[in-house]
């Protein structure tokens, strides 16, 4: 997305964060979600009854007998969109969209793909702005593996909205490299070989997986990286912690009830969120 449609995205999930049920717009959004999904898929149905449209949900591609290939994702796609306003789709685990839509005639909204995942990282954005403030007047910290889909999507929503600061803090081989960043990122981003959570205003952990090879972890590594009884004294009273969820082990059970912890919350602020791109979307389209 550009800068200048993630503002708008934003500018219109703010209104519905204040008056959700924004509309009796009669759309069809379909959610074609092939890879297990609690917060995205839910997000999408959610947003689209309170406009007054109605989610359809699709969670397997066509089979087409004993032995043949199922229907592709791409024919799918093309199906779906020309029975919806807008396609919602996680394709399954390793599979990008990328090129996939080419036939499409409605919009499709990247649900999470092997590569990005957008939605996510507005959700991200319009949580540390509502929970804690506009992006320019914070120092945002994020902590864990910083190569997973989530935290590039989110790098690339930053440059709407770039922060005062940027601190990148990740164990050996699960970190990224200031060329690696947007170009507006770059001049304020610093990069931690040290988990300390110190002059942090927001906290995002986007987890740890388990990898073989260079990427193997210490066996303290979630403990240093995440949130855990051992890292939380070096984070600011005030500070705010944000996941994308769902969460596994970043966030030590020891420290759920920490009031710095608002992982809830921003789960709840996706739905203002998905309201926001799909009005953006339905109002682009209703233009052409
Ligand atoms: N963050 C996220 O994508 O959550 P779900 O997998 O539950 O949709």
């Amino acid at each position: 997305m550009r800068v200048d449609d993630v503002q708008q995205v934003l500018h219109l999930a703010r209104r519905a964060h204040h008056a959700p049920s924004v509309g009796s717009r009669p759309v069809v959004v379909g959610l074609l979600f092939l890879a297990p999904s609690t917060r995205t898929r839910f997000g999408f149905a959610a947003a689209t009854a309170r406009l007054g449209g109605t989610p359809v949900l699709v969670s397997s591609v066509r089979s087409t007998g004993e032995g043949l290939p199922p229907e592709s994702l791409a024919d799918t796609l093309r199906v779906l969109s020309g029975m919806s306003d807008v396609v919602a789709c996680r394709p399954p685990a390793g599979v990008s969209l990328v090129g996939l839509a080419s036939r499409m005639v409605c919009p499709l909204v990247n649900g999470g793909d092997s590569h990005e995942h957008p939605t996510q990282a507005l959700v991200d954005l319009f949580a540390i702005e509502t929970l804690v403030g506009p992006p320019g007047d914070l120092h945002i910290g994020i902590s864990g593996d910083l190569r997973v889909r989530a935290v590039r999507s989110l790098l690339q929503v930053l440059r709407s909205l770039p922060p005062s600061e940027l601190s990148l803090l990740s164990p050996p081989h699960r970190g990224l490299d200031i060329a690696d960043l947007p170009l507006e990122l770059r001049g304020r981003t610093r990069i931690r070989s040290e988990p300390d959570f110190a002059g942090l205003d927001v906290l995002l952990l986007p987890g740890l997986a388990p990898e073989a090879g260079d990427g193997a972890l210490a066996d303290d590594a979630h403990l240093r990286w995440g949130l855990s009884p051992l890292s939380a004294p070096s984070l600011p009273p005030g500070a705010v912690v944000l996941s994308p969820g769902p969460v596994i082990d970043e966030i030590d059970p020891a420290c759920a009830d920490d009031p710095r912890v608002r992982v809830f919350e921003q789960s709840d602020l996706g739905v203002a969120v998905r309201i926001g791109l799909l009005q953006w979307l339905l109002d682009a389209q209703e233009a052409t």
